[in-house]
């Protein structure tokens, strides 16, 4: 891991931080690179330019570990409003959200019905909900969950595994056993040596991997990374054993590599764009400023030029 992506990850936790970063109109003008907006209305305009461009969408109401039963209550709740005005709009998107959002840390048998309850909601507009996958002290139990909400809701919820934990091999081949929708990811959080590959070169070759295994023997997996070379092997891959691109989906961020998402779509591959919005931007920010030196020097040179 490099001391730059090591220094933001640890940013992203610190809380001095935060206040001058969240405290200063500049940099929340800049975020808009990476963020929809903050207000579900700015998300909704987002989601439907990109729906016009052929590209699927998944909203993400930014926030992760609250602290109280009510802020959980609330995170779902807004979930639930959310799922409504894509029905009443009628967007191609889906939703994704984080279980220490609907109170993880605070009381799993709370968590669980709190994304139950958003859960019934996809159900009835036949939409999708999707759990991302946080820090390695929340694996375990994140698979839990969603083993629990699977069993319930079936391929309305699906999961996401990061090629860059040692464990996601064996948490792979457990969700082609369900018949699970997974996300396919490398993996965001700062990491210990003793759970996750050191090493990027060891990463991209087990998201290498574990992508054939589930476009293989998965369920519809979403391939999501920006990196053309694992694009490129997963496209040769398909054409090779004859995987039609109907069975698999390509997924990136917003705001990044949107030329990629737009050149795949015109090819005829699925593309979702997962879409964040809302206050709770700064750990999601500096998460992506960690991916990649350049987007610092963007943001610097952004800010100077003002
Ligand atoms: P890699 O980091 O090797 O980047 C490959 C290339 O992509 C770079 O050379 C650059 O061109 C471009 N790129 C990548 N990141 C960029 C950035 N921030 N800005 C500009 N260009 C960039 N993680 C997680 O732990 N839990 C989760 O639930 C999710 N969910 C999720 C959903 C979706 C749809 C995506 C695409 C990603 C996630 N992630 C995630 C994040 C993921 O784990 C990973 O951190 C990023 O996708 C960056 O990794 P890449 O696969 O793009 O490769």
């Amino acid at each position: 891991m490099t001391l730059m992506r090591k220094t933001f990850l640890t940013l992203a936790e610190n809380n001095a931080m935060y206040r001058f970063v969240v405290g200063n109109s500049l940099t929340r003008n800049l975020t808009r690179r990476f963020v929809a907006g903050e207000s579900l209305d700015e998300a909704l305009d987002a989601m439907a330019a990109l729906n016009t461009r052929g590209i699927r969408g998944s909203l993400d109401l930014l926030g992760e570990n609250v602290h109280t039963e009510a802020e959980a209550r609330a995170a779902g709740a807004e979930y639930e409003r959310i799922l409504d005005a894509i029905h009443a709009k009628g967007l191609n998107t889906n939703v994704s959200l984080k279980l220490t959002q609907m109170g993880m840390d605070l009381d799993e048998n709370l968590c669980i019905e709190v994304t139950a309850k958003v859960l019934d909601k996809a159900q009835q507009y036949n939409n999708f909900v999707r759990l991302d996958m946080e820090g390695s002290p929340y694996t375990q139990r994140t698979v839990d969950l969603f083993k629990i909400l699977h069993a319930r809701y079936g391929n309305t919820v699906g999961i996401v595994l990061q090629a860059y934990l040692y464990r996601t091999e064996q948490d792979v081949e457990e969700m082609i056993k369900l018949g699970a929708r997974v996300r396919l990811c490398k993996g965001a959080y700062l990491e210990p040596e003793s759970v996750a590959f050191p090493d990027k070169a060891d990463v991209d070759r087990n998201y290498i991997r574990l992508m054939e295994r589930l476009l293989a023997s998965g369920y519809f997996p979403g391939i999501a990374t920006h990196d053309e070379a694992i694009i490129q092997h997963a496209r040769r891959f398909c054409q090779e054993t004859q995987i039609a691109p109907e069975r698999f989906e390509f997924q990136m961020l917003y705001g990044i590599r949107r030329d990629l998402q737009e050149s795949l779509v015109q090819e005829g591959y699925g593309m979702r764009c997962y879409v964040p919005f809302g206050t709770q931007w700064y750990p999601y920010f500096m998460r992506r400023l960690a991916e990649r030196p350049a987007n610092v020097w963007f943001i610097l040179h952004n800010a100077l030029k003002r």
